[in-house]
């Protein structure tokens, strides 16, 4: 599952990601995105960009994939992969290597269109929990 027991599926891992960025609401920018995470327990949350009529508060695919963490249970992201509106894969954006840096933390494996990379690779040198003692 995770720890090489048995190799993770990433087009599972994608393809939960699709379903979910079929049901994103993204009207404004017309740029629907989906996000799928495998968890250090075996489930595989999901989330999709939500946008709002008030642009700036629009949520990213990512806040709704954390929130799911938490309202299930919480637990670690382990792998995860980011779809864009064609179901190809997608990098996230800034804000949100930040978000899953959280929950993630440094060998967070990230499928990108470069190939696999740990969030370390995407994220270097995070601020996190760590510096808050
Ligand atoms: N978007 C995401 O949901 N996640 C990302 O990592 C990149 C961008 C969304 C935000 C907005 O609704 C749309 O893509 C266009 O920027």
């Amino acid at each position: 599952m995770t720890d090489g027991a048995a190799p993770v599926d990433w087009g599972v891992l994608r393809e939960a990601a699709r379903d979910a960025m079929s049901r994103a609401y993204a009207p404004y920018s017309g740029y629907p995105v989906g996000v799928a995470a495998l968890v250090d327990d075996g489930r595989i949350i999901s989330g999709s960009n939500v946008e709002n009529a008030s642009y700036g508060l629009s949520l990213c695919a990512e806040c709704g994939l954390v929130s799911q963490l938490a309202a299930t249970g919480g637990g670690r992201l382990t792998h995860f992969t980011c779809v864009d509106g064609a179901g190809a894969v997608l990098v996230p954006c800034g804000r949100c290597r930040q978000l899953l840096y959280e929950f993630g933390g440094p060998e967070l494996v990230m499928e990108t269109p470069e190939g696999l990379r740990t969030l370390d690779e995407m994220l270097p040198q995070a601020f996190g929990p760590q510096h808050l003692g």
